[in-house]
């Protein structure tokens, strides 16, 4: 799936994938999931190199490897990444692999049969595509017997949301936790924070469809924002005293703040809402000093692939982690378009391709 220039309908076309080199595979795309960032980067937000190979949440069976590659082999069963690392830089050494600024992505590149132009895989990945050229660092094997559409989500939201409250926020057993926003990455943080004890979830949005949906997903209590407080009532929920966790999942200064207010002195805030360039906050530089704890931001989760993704999906088949809620519905590669426009309607967590 092509998006051909700025703001242009996104369309199939059929595309060549070269034979993988040294350090890379080709994977069979079994299903890929439709999120923002593949909106963002047909309208241009995110770089000008059109055309895009959209899609960068999937699952898939890898095909072939190219020289040099052990740590897969063909027939395995993977999930793709788009933050490959390479166990080497200042980052990976100082044990924080997710801020590896190295790209590891495939060298070569797909092109398109008609023309011959070079392609810009969203994320260094393009998978909506029957098949995809990626570095083979992009690919965990992971347990064969978990639906594709299901084992993909784990390639970008759901992980950012799980990961924002598990590795980002140390949710730990018994902590009160606020998540603000509840779609798909919300509800994601809402069910880390079950996985990980937490005794008390409560789920803040602006409307009561996604509040129900993240009831399912584990949160204790709903607070509407529209109608009331967000930050006393996560205060008079918590004893008065805030909670110990508080993610933000919108990406906005406002939600920000509350989240800041609604956490408990020396607690934790962490972003994993991804704000525009032109935001901006201000804060009452007192309040920063005076309740202590932590701000935090959260990369994709602070997720390691190989460490997260196994044991997300034994979780998911062991009954504890219910990640086939947050496919609301399979697509056809085709119907990309139309699940963007679904996208904003507030019905779905997550579109997913199925190939
Ligand atoms: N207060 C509370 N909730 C809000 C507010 C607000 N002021 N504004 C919007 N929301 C809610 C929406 O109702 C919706 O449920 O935030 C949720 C956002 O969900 P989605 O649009 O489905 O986005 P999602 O995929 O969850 O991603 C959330 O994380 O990865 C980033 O780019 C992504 O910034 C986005 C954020
Ligand atoms: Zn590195
Ligand atoms: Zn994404």
């Amino acid at each position: 799936m092509i998006a051909p220039g700025k703001d242009e309908p996104v369309r199939v076309e059929t595309i060549v994938v070269p034979d993988p080199g040294p350090g890379e595979a080709v994977v069979k795309v079994q299903a890929c999931g439709v999120c923002h960032t593949d909106l963002h980067y047909k309208q241009g937000g995110i770089s000008d190199d059109f055309p895009f190979l959209l899609g960068h949440e999937a699952a898939g069976v890898v095909e072939a490897v190219g020289e040099g590659v052990t740590d897969v082999e063909p027939g395995d069963f993977v999930i793709i990444n788009w933050r490959a690392v390479c166990g080497q830089c200042r980052a990976c050494l100082r044990g924080r692999p997710w801020y590896c600024f190295d790209t590891h992505n495939a060298k070569q590149k797909m092109t398109l049969a008609s023309s011959g132009q070079e392609l810009s895989p969203a994320l260094g990945i393009g998978a909506f595509a029957e098949k995809t050229l990626v570095a083979a660092g992009q690919c965990t094997k992971v347990d064969a017997s978990v639906a594709p559409q299901v084992a993909g989500l784990l390639g970008c939201g759901v992980m950012a949301g799980i990961g924002a409250a598990i590795n980002t926020g140390q949710v730990g057993r018994g902590d009160s936790v606020a998540v603000i926003g509840c779609g798909g990455v919300g509800d994601a943080a809402i069910a880390g924070s079950r996985l990980a004890g937490a005794a008390r979830i409560i789920a803040v949005d602006i409307d009561d469809r996604k509040l129900e949906t993240a009831r399912a997903m584990g949160a204790t209590h709903t607070v509407n924002s529209q109608q009331t407080d967000p930050v006393k009532e996560i205060r008079e929920l918590t004893g008065g005293f805030g909670a110990d966790v508080v993610i933000e999942a919108v990406g906005r200064p406002e939600t920000y703040k509350q989240a800041f207010y609604a956490r408990d002195l020396a607690g934790t805030v962490v972003l994993v809402g991804v704000p525009t360039p032109e935001m901006k906050l201000e804060l009452p530089l007192l309040d920063v000093f005076g309740r202590g704890g932590s701000l935090k931001s959260s990369w994709y989760g602070d997720c390691l692939p190989s460490r997260d993704f196994p044991m997300l999906i034994d979780l998911h088949l062991q009954g504890r982690l219910d990640l086939a809620a947050f496919v609301t519905e399979t697509i056809q590669l085709d119907e990309v378009e139309k699940a963007f426009e679904r996208m904003h309607g507030g019905d779905v967590l997550r579109s997913v391709v199925t190939l």
